[in-house]
């Protein structure tokens, strides 16, 4: 049995598992010292820590984590985009990590209302730069201050449990209380368009062009070779780089995992010939989208730097407010990037789903139910805060 074919044995086989199986909780991820995911360690007390070991841990493109720290008071400090992780080849203006930027300030405000504080954020307090460059200026400035009169936010309690689910989804079908408790949610704290797709011909056209949009992406070597970068063979690569994702993240788990991990894939095989790991992508691409009933996506007027971060905070609120309905959910990137291969089926897409050609969709993601899976690594805080 090839690799190919054994990934994709063991795929079918993980659905049915994990139905049963009492093991694939996020719970089961692996030890804290290098994962974030079990809460505050306790002799944790500088609020400003507090709060940033809970953003570091929001969704972001690749799991690159490209943020950094200065720390400018006794509570307060300014975020930088990182310009050592960036995804020049499938994210050449820097969109999507500029919508990083947004999950990780939404994130760190609800901790810091959870926390008892309001996170009083100024965007480009050195001022913005345009959308397709990249100025070492602070993305935003944040002061934290202690309030304890503020409403909770529900959405803290599902900090520590948010992922992204890329399982396939059993064709589940959001019923119409749960569509218009994400419209609700959406429209109370949204600022951007949310469009909600369910119709069984839009998931038709939408299953295609996913699936086209990944063989593009997986057709260029050097795009194919920032992913597989980013590809985490083993837990060894977890335990070094502590980012990027791997076969856990698509809900293998125990022996399966193991078994693919020790004997089927290799990093040094996979860059040699990236074809069947690029062919594995496109096969699980089409997988998942079939048994998907509602995609859902987020789009902007404008794309400023100021539109991306805003959107960032939109759609993690999003992540959030799913989570807690216990639904998945996963971005579907591919057909939104900015590179040349891709315009085509971009214009395609927008015209299929009448998006007018002047707005810019800047989240695409599919809506389900599915077991979820163990949550991806993440650096240390200390690894984010650099001198200014
Ligand atoms: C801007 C953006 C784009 C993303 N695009 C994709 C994508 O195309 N495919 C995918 O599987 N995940 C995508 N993700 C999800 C990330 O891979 C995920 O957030 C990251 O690996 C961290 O994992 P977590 O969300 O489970 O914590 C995207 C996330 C963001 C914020």
């Amino acid at each position: 049995m090839n690799r190919r074919n054994f990934i994709k044995i063991a795929g079918l086989g993980v659905g049915s598992v994990a139905l049963s199986s009492t093991l694939m909780s996020c719970s089961d991820s692996a030890p804290d010292e290098y994962y974030g995911w079990n809460g505050l360690a306790t002799h944790v007390k500088d609020i400003r820590m507090q709060v940033l070991a809970y953003a570091i841990l929001c969704p972001n493109p690749h799991n690159k984590q490209p943020w950094i720290i200065h720390l400018t008071g006794p509570a307060s400090f300014n975020l930088h985009v990182d310009p050592d992780r960036l995804l020049p080849e499938t994210d050449p203006v820097h969109r999507q990590i500029h919508i990083g930027q947004g999950t990780f300030l939404e994130t760190l405000a609800i901790a810091a209302n959870g926390l008892g504080y309001k996170a009083n954020i100024e965007y480009f307090p050195e001022g913005m730069y345009g959308n397709t460059e990249l100025i070492d200026k602070p993305v935003a400035a944040i002061e934290l201050a202690r309030d304890t009169g503020m409403n909770k936010d529900p959405l803290f309690n599902f900090l520590l449990q948010r992922h992204s689910n890329k399982r396939e989804y059993g064709n589940y079908q959001l019923n119409e209380s749960e569509l218009s408790t994400l419209r609700n949610a959406h429209q109370r704290h949204g600022e951007y368009s949310l469009t909600v797709m369910d119709s069984p011909q839009g998931k038709a056209n939408m299953v295609k062009i996913l699936t086209n949009a990944m063989q593009i992406e997986v057709g260029n070597p050097q795009r194919d070779m920032e992913t597989i970068e980013m590809f985490r063979f083993n837990e060894d690569e977890i335990r070094k780089f502590r980012d990027g994702f791997g076969v856990a993240q698509t809900g293998m788990n125990g022996v399966t995992k193991f078994i693919a991990e020790t004997f089927f894939l290799d990093r040094k095989t996979v860059e040699e010939d990236p074809t069947e790991f690029g062919q594995q992508a496109v096969d699980m691409t089409q997988k998942v989208s079939e048994s998907t009933n509602t995609f859902a996506w987020l789009s902007s007027t404008g794309n400023s730097r100021l539109d991306q971060i805003k959107i960032g905070r939109d759609y993690c609120r999003m992540n959030l407010q799913t989570t807690s309905m216990g639904l998945a959910q996963h971005p579907m990137s591919q057909v939104l990037q900015e590179y040349d291969d891709m315009r085509d089926l971009q214009v395609e897409f927008k015209q299929r789903f009448n998006i007018p050609e002047s707005e810019t969709v800047q989240m695409l993601f599919r809506i389900g139910k599915a077991e979820p899976v163990t949550h991806g690594p993440r650096r240390l805080v200390t690894q984010l805060i650099q001198s200014a």
